[in-house]
């Protein structure tokens, strides 16, 4: 039976969550994956109260006792320096080393896109991010703050095994899934250290010789994403390179509130999020697009074997957005979040 951890977290976190797990609800009641939850309190109101953001062991406990972890959102104006969330968010992704951080773009409606004639098979990506590196590592820091002096390093953080691990994921998914490229984005016109990115990128991408290799660095990237999406499948990048291209994409296919994540590590515990953050402007509101949410359980139930919940997720999901049944983020919606939640739980019974 797989096991699942469940942090709601702050703002609209715990809103999505609830219908991700009322539509978990009813994929019980048709495929019975038999899946156990058990719900943890961490995030601000936890960290406020108890000044603790996750306790002693619980790091640990969450690597060992669970299969899979469902996150909400992590932040919240109460704690300014987001202390919490680097330690819960990211001390997930850094302590349990899932260093495959998988973020796909696909465009499940024409009416979804910013961009001026572009059809559905134009928009399918897939993004794999290296989420355990780069310049997300906190090496260096601040020196004589507050003075005219003061001086601010981080340092970016690349390792051979590090980058490897992530190209050879990120090609081994593509074979896996018939794609027939795969392009690596760095800086290495600047940052001579991204060279360790070139080298391996055609090191492993020999190991592959049906997928095309292609390289593009981030500024010409940010560009060709926008004018000719249809040229990118896979796109393999850094840590922080890959968070920025990965909200580009979601917003060339509907926006944050349609954008799933899974954090892995093959053979370990696997952690979902919405791309999306805590939106506490948005929070308590009954506005907050819970498809991103939805969708993110949809890779979960994949990922724990459930491949007929997991379609059947994404079916219903599809089914709200030709139907009309949206928030006011996408499609002028006039729908809440509990009501969209709704429709889609009842929907994954019977499309
Ligand atoms: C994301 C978020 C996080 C990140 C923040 C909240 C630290 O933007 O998951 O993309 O930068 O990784
Ligand atoms: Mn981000």
């Amino acid at each position: 039976m797989p096991r699942l951890a469940v942090i709601a977290g702050d703002g609209i976190g715990p809103e999505v969550v609830n219908e991700a797990l009322k539509v978990l609800d009813a994929i019980e009641a048709r495929f019975r994956p038999g899946i156990t939850i058990e719900r943890l309190p961490y995030g601000a109101d936890h960290y406020l109260a108890t000044g603790v953001t996750l306790p002693a062991g619980e790091m640990q406990r969450l690597g060992s006792a669970f299969d899979t972890i469902l996150v909400g959102a992590l932040g919240d104006p109460r704690v300014p320096g987001n202390e919490h969330a680097r330690d819960i968010l990211l001390g997930m992704r850094f302590q349990l080393d899932l260093f495959v951080n998988e973020r796909p773009a696909r465009l499940f409606d024409e009416r979804l896109t910013p961009l001026k004639g572009k059809r559905v098979e134009d928009l399918d990506l897939m993004v794999f991010r290296e989420n355990t590196e780069g310049l997300y590592v906190s090496i260096g820091g601040i020196f004589k703050q507050g003075t005219a002096d003061e001086i601010a390093i981080a340092e970016e953080l690349n390792t051979r095994r590090g980058v490897e691990r992530i190209i050879r994921h990120a090609f081994s998914w593509a074979r896996e899934h018939g794609k027939q490229r795969v392009t690596m984005v760095d800086k290495a016109n600047a940052i001579a250290a991204h060279g360790l990115w070139r080298r391996v990128f055609e090191e492993v991408g020999a190991e592959f010789p049906e997928i095309r290799r292609d390289t593009r660095y981030i500024d010409a990237m940010a560009m060709d994403l926008v004018r000719t999406p249809e040229a990118f499948q896979v796109i393999v990048t850094g840590n922080l390179f890959g968070d920025i291209l990965s909200d580009l994409a979601s917003v060339l296919v509907g926006g944050l509130g349609l954008a799933p994540s899974a954090n892995r590590h093959p053979g370990r515990v696997a952690m979902f999020e919405p791309v999306h953050g805590s939106a506490p402007p948005l929070a308590g509101k009954d506005v907050a697009n819970p498809m991103a949410a939805i969708l993110t359980l949809g890779m979960m139930l994949e990922t724990v074997g459930a491949t007929d919940a997991a379609a059947a997720v994404e079916r219903a999901t599809r089914a709200a957005i030709a139907a009309g049944i949206t928030t006011p983020d996408i499609l002028s919606g006039r729908h809440g979040t509990r009501a969209v939640g709704d429709w889609i739980a009842e929907a994954v019974g019977r499309v």
